[in-house]
């Protein structure tokens, strides 16, 4: 047989859905598996998105134009400016979830090896898009004693090299929960001044902010405009992760025309779907308000939780809707095997995104997991006690076979 391509070998298995086998054997065991492993919402789609999928005027499913269809980009630039984001809608394409978009930039932006310097823990998926565009993530290590705030702006500086072209920022945090303060990115925007570089935002939690805290997109950097490249999607703040929409939005010409090719080679993005998210973009604000102090409930939940149990100092997520935390395991990813395979209560078990697969540096976040709030506050109150159960009986087996 020839052989596969070097770059297929780059491209990791998502840890999100590693355990998915081990998942599906406990169902099969009739044990109800609550999954804490993945970011997908829970709550209904909007009815006016399901309204507006039922009363599509169509009779033809053509190919929209490759930027998107005119009344979608004008819902998205309504959308921003309902945040006071200020973007026409010829400077916005419609992409196919916010994950093509950021396939798209990081191949527009670098390449060959280029650099982009991002925090880690990050999405896990990011390591897959830069493998696909060739480029070489520079982490910076966030640490949970620090609650994942990097804090310095020399932690940025000492990581440029003359192939540095970009940073890359998720803000809210996918997998965190940090909201960067005003300060850090300040410290952003000024590393990019000082070295030429672009700033990719990936801003699709944008409005789950909780305790009240202020929401700041990049875009705030108004000197920056030209450097700026928004990344959104409809997936987590409408419920909608299986619509696919997305888009990128810039105020740079050269980097809108380039992507327009990209769009242009996958032709375009599903016409209908397009057409079913205008109605809850115009309106989209009071939505995510509503979703984010649900959130804001869960993760009081979840914290809560995890400080009931022993050798754990829970980190308070402070917007997104996931955090991450320590546990006193030396492999969280056995530890989650353990929780599918070995140990459920009351015929319910736990599904755990482990840590290590969030981040870039291999050997890191072998004793942390990500837990996405995605059930109600009771239910998560239960699975905490689970998983508070399940490490004690993990390392009291652990302590029986090494004794
Ligand atoms: C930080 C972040 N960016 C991008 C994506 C991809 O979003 P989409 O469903 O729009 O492709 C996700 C999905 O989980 C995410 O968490």
């Amino acid at each position: 047989m020839p052989e596969l391509s070097a770059k297929s070998s780059m491209l990791q298995a998502s840890p999100i859905r590693k355990l998915a086998p081990h998942a599906g054997a406990a169902e099969a065991n009739g044990t109800n598996v609550i999954y804490l492993n993945i970011g997908q919402p829970d709550m209904p789609t909007p009815p006016e998105m399901m309204a507006a999928l039922h009363d599509l005027p169509l009779t033809r499913l053509a190919y929209a134009p490759s930027e998107g269809l005119p009344e979608a980009r004008e819902a998205w630039s309504d959308f921003f400016s309902s945040w006071d984001i200020d973007f026409a809608p010829d400077q916005i394409l419609v992409t196919s979830g916010a994950s093509e978009a950021l396939t798209f930039i990081l191949a527009i932006v670098a390449g060959g090896g280029d650099e982009v310097l991002v925090f880690e823990p990050c999405y896990t998926n990011y390591l897959s898009f830069a493998a696909q565009a060739d480029v070489r993530l520079v982490p910076i290590t966030l640490r949970v004693d620090d609650g994942y705030h990097f804090g310095s702006i020399d932690r940025l500086r000492a990581c440029i090299t003359p192939k540095t072209r970009a940073i890359l920022l998720c803000n809210p945090s996918n997998p965190t929960g940090t909201v960067y303060t005003a300060d850090e990115l300040e410290a952003v925007a000024q590393v990019a001044r000082e070295n030429d570089l672009f700033v990719i935002c990936d801003e699709v939690y944008r409005e789950f902010v909780f305790d009240g805290g202020q929401i700041r997109s990049f875009t705030r950097f108004k000197d920056l405009a030209q450097r700026i490249i928004i990344v959104d999607s409809v997936s987590k703040r409408f419920n909608a992760c299986g619509v696919r929409i997305g888009c990128m939005a810039t105020h740079n010409r050269e980097i809108l025309d380039v992507a327009l090719r990209y769009c242009q080679a996958r032709l375009s993005v599903p016409t209908a779907e397009q057409l079913m998210v205008v109605p809850i973009l115009e309106n989209g604000r009071a939505c995510s308000e509503n979703l984010c102090g649900e959130y804001e409930r869960r993760r009081d939940a979840v914290f809560k939780g995890l400080a009931a149990i022993d050798g754990v100092s829970p980190n308070l997520s402070e917007g997104s809707f996931y955090t991450m935390t320590r546990l006193p395991i030396d492999s969280c990813v056995e530890v989650a095997v353990f929780l599918l395979r070995v140990f459920s209560v009351d015929g319910d078990a736990v599904c755990l995104a482990p840590g290590e697969g969030f981040y870039v540096t291999d050997g890191l976040g072998v004793d942390e997991v990500r837990i996405a709030f995605m059930y109600d506050a009771d239910t998560l109150n239960r699975a905490m006690k689970i998983l508070g159960a399940a490490v004690g009986a993990y390392s009291g087996r652990l302590a029986t076979t090494t004794s």
